[in-house]
């Protein structure tokens, strides 16, 4: 059994930022299951929404993001959030990560969907691959902290492990989790005094999505398996721009700062058709954006819209998208010629554990922060490039909560082994990828942008039947990867079914024909 102070599951900028702060109070052991900087901090394109132009104001920052959350987000932790931003990014500044500037000094900000103005930092298209990589290397140079790539965090260990019966509502305390190192295949302990969930998203739940094959929701599933409370998964935002790319999965995104430098969404006959539900255009906020290229590929049955960018100077393209236009091109579009060919995709989820605003979660001695994590900021649809910010702010009061119990916090050391007896080596993978596919086209069809009852009757249906076969499978198999990835995808579709099922209205990321306005009477979170 491995022994730690500090045990981080996830290595993009929660768990990484989390990490060097917490290294002065303890040691600290970080796993991931792919290569360290596989995550979706890597992907990020657009930047970080904070404000530091002397134009800008806290004001318009909060007022935004209260405005895209559609009377869902918890104000106070709004303002906290944005307050404490200027000061979060200037230390990860000091790390060394680079913004981009314009030629007399001063940062160069962007614009995204719904916001009022120009607070986006950035660093070309690439700003998730910096950050990944500025955080790695300063993780790398302190001597308190461990990685372990390609461990897999299967469960937490809560009393349940220790032989307690532990119900929804009695107290539960994370002692640390079990992983399998998929080097070898031998599943580990490790005992924390403090584990933090940072284990990112569940894209993958969705037969298409912008998020690395990582986002599979394992984090929010383990907790939800151990009793933890989860809240308000049903707002699943669906990115408007993934490059439309025929059987290429997951999905390239074409960052909605195309849209903030002056790109224009249009239909096959290159009509601006957002203006006709929302004066924003093709800048409104992106649950409207994606609601309204959903209802215009139905209209006239296209595979996809298009983006304009032709109007842009090709040296502005190239020097701010380096990217996404060699992406392009690499497929045959040059985007200063041609027409970009764009369709939604999921993209973030904007529920998730449950947390206080010290990133606590409902479970003794666990604290989740980043995508994993819900806090109260998002509310019912996530302004673009919040997320970035919101794993900084929410790092940092993790670890300053964290550092004042640590020392009163003993490991657990009676643990038991993980126990397989009875298990064996499965050679029918297909029950596994067939069962992916399954509970991808599910979601996408019936739990995707637009839904009804009887559609989430329906997918809820079909899921049970999966779910019941998966179990079972489990319970005989040895483990895998895609075994268990599978069946944290059940459990999170599970939850995003039933939240969708009890929002009995339509509210920023859930729209549903059945309630299609919102009943300000009923406002409150989904928690269970
Ligand atoms: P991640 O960065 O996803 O890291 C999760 C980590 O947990 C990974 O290391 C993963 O391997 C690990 N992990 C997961 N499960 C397990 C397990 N069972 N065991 C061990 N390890 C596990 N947001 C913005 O604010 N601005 C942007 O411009 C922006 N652009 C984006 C572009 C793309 C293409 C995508 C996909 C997202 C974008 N987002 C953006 C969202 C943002 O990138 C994410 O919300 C944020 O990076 C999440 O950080 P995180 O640390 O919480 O999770
Ligand atoms: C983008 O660049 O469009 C993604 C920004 C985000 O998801 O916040």
């Amino acid at each position: 059994m491995k022994k730690t102070d500090f045990l981080i599951i996830g290595s993009g900028i929660a768990g990484l930022s989390f990490a060097l702060k917490a290294a002065a109070y303890g040691k600290v052991c970080i796993i991931t299951k792919a290569n360290e900087e596989e995550s979706n901090t890597k992907y990020a394109q657009g930047g970080v929404a904070v404000v530091i132009d002397k134009a800008d104001s806290y004001a318009n920052h909060i007022n935004d993001t209260l405005v895209a959350g559609d009377g869902l987000c918890n104000q106070a932790i709004v303002e906290m959030v944005v307050k404490q931003g200027p000061e979060r990014i200037q230390e990860i500044i000091d790390y060394g990560i680079n913004f981009d500037k314009n030629p007399i000094g001063d940062y160069h900000l962007a614009k995204e969907g719904g916001h009022s103005a120009h607070r986006v930092l950035h660093f070309k298209d690439i700003t998730g691959l910096e950050i990944e990589q500025v955080l790695l290397d300063k993780v790398h140079q302190n001597p308190n902290i461990e990685i372990y790539s390609h461990y897999f965090a299967l469960e937490l260990i809560t009393e349940h492990h220790l032989g307690k019966t532990v119900d929804k509502n009695a107290d539960k305390t994370c002692f640390g989790v079990y992983v399998l190192n998929t080097t070898n295949h031998q599943i580990e302990t490790i005992s924390a005094k403090i584990t933090l969930m940072a284990s990112g998203g569940a894209g993958h739940a969705y037969s298409t999505t912008t998020n690395p094959t990582i986002a599979t929701g394992d984090g929010l599933s383990m907790v939800y398996r151990a009793k933890g409370k989860v809240r308000n998964m049903e707002f699943i935002q669906f990115h408007p721009t993934a490059l439309y790319e025929p059987g290429v999965y997951p999905s390239f995104l074409i960052s909605e700062a195309l849209r903030g430098c002056g790109g224009i969404l249009k239909n096959k006959k290159g009509e601006a058709f957002v203006n006709a539900v929302d004066s924003r255009g093709s800048l409104a906020p992106r649950d409207i954006v994606a609601r309204a290229i959903d209802a215009e590929m139905k209209k006239y049955g296209a595979d996809c819209v298009y983006l304009d960018m032709r109007h842009i100077a090709k040296s502005e393209l190239l020097n701010e998208f380096p990217n996404i236009f060699a992406k392009c091109l690499s497929i045959g579009i040059d985007m200063s010629a041609d027409l970009i060919p764009v369709v939604p995709a999921a993209h973030y989820m904007c529920g998730g554990i449950l947390v206080d605003e010290n990133s606590k979660s409902s479970i003794q001695n666990l604290y989740a922060c980043g995508e994993c994590a819900a806090t109260g900021l998002h509310g019912a649809n996530r302004l673009a490039s919040n997320s970035l910010l919101e794993a900084l702010v929410f790092a940092h009061r993790a670890i300053e909560s964290a550092k004042k119990e640590i020392d009163s916090i003993v490991n657990c050391s009676n643990i038991p082994d993980w126990n397989d007896f009875g298990t064996s080596q499965s050679n029918e993978d297909i029950l596994v990828t067939h069962n992916l596919r399954e509970v991808q086209r599910i979601m996408s069809d019936y739990v995707g942008i637009v839904r009804s009852d009887f559609r989430l009757a329906r997918a809820m249906r079909r899921l049970k039947l999966i779910y019941e076969e998966t179990e079972s499978f489990y319970k005989q198999t040895k483990l895998s990867v895609p075994l268990c990835e599978l069946r944290n995808l059940i459990q999170v579709a599970y939850i995003i079914i039933k939240s969708a099922t009890l929002r009995k209205e339509s509210r920023g990321l859930h729209y549903t024909t059945d309630y299609p306005h919102k009943n300000n009477q009923e406002l409150k979170d989904t928690i269970f």
